[in-house]
């Protein structure tokens, strides 16, 4: 393991776990959003990540999971609360303003441009800051080295899994804050799941702060420092992943007895 430099950011992509902070980089407070005229779908919900923490959101389909992170991206009308990145309300910004501020967003599908080449998709991602583009793509192929071979490949030729791979490298070039992934997992076959986990794990480790929505729950648990159980638009439960992996009322409500994996 190397050691941090003096501003306590890891050296590289593989500079050992970076330390987690207690400094907050976002939080969601009693936050309402919603699509409709007088219906909310986010109910006064809580969500605070610190620096380096990876937090999973889980909670049933249709609890408001996909609809807190386009939330936070600006993409749903909030109606009260607030949404705070380091320090500083990002309530009412356009997508560009919120990448400068630091939040980078994967979302569930039509997350790349499949006409355009891997290294295209990933210049799209850097569009606000071109001259940083070799650095950052050392750092994206340090976690994601199949990539950095493939560059000049279509992405609509790639695979679901590799698709989700040029996705999160594309919002990684922008050197985010957090980064929102929204069911990193879904739709991948078991083996490209537990591939998907340990990628996100490995970015993770690398100093990037995460919030991740996922319907394998279980899974999302084992791998994230944080959790907080989603349902009806409200925080019902967070803990530590452990914790929650070990709540009877979490278990009971929310993982189901059956299908421990
Ligand atoms: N674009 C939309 N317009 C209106 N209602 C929506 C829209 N997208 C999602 N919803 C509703 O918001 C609720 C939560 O959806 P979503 O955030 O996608 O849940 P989850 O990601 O937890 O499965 C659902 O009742 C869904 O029907
Ligand atoms: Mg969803």
């Amino acid at each position: 393991m190397s050691a941090p430099t003096s501003s306590g950011q890891p050296t590289g992509a593989f500079a050992g776990e970076a330390a987690k902070t207690d400094r907050i980089v976002v939080e969601v407070k009693n936050l309402d959003a919603g699509y409709l005229p007088g219906i909310n779908i986010i109910n006064s919900a809580n969500l605070v990540a610190h620096k380096g923490e990876l937090i999973g959101i889980i909670g049933p389909n249709g609890a408001g999971k996909s609809t807190l992170l386009k939330s936070i991206f600006g993409m749903v009308k909030v109606r009260a609360g607030e949404i705070n990145v380091n320090g500083e309300s990002i309530i009412g910004l356009k997508s560009d303003k919120l990448v400068s501020r630091g939040v980078g967003f994967v979302p569930q599908t039509n997350n790349v441009f499949p006409s355009l080449t891997i290294e295209e998709n990933l210049q799209m991602g850097l569009y606000q800051n071109p001259k940083a583009y070799g650095e950052r793509l050392e750092f994206v192929t340090g976690i994601f080295a199949e990539l950095g071979k493939r560059l000049k490949q279509r992405a609509g030729s790639l695979s679901g899994g590799e698709r989700q791979m040029v996705a999160m490298s594309r919002a990684l070039m922008m050197d985010p804050a957090v980064l929102l992934l929204d069911e990193p997992s879904a739709g991948l076959s078991p083996v490209r799941q537990d591939d998907a986990f340990i990628r996100v794990s490995d970015i993770n480790k690398a100093g990037v702060t995460i919030i991740m929505v996922e319907q394998n729950a279980r899974r999302c648990l084992q791998i994230c420092d944080r959790g907080y159980v989603l349902d009806q638009g409200r925080d019902a439960y967070h803990g530590t992943g452990r914790d929650l992996l070990n709540d009877p009322k979490v278990i009971g409500l929310y993982l189901g007895s059956l299908g421990q994996n």
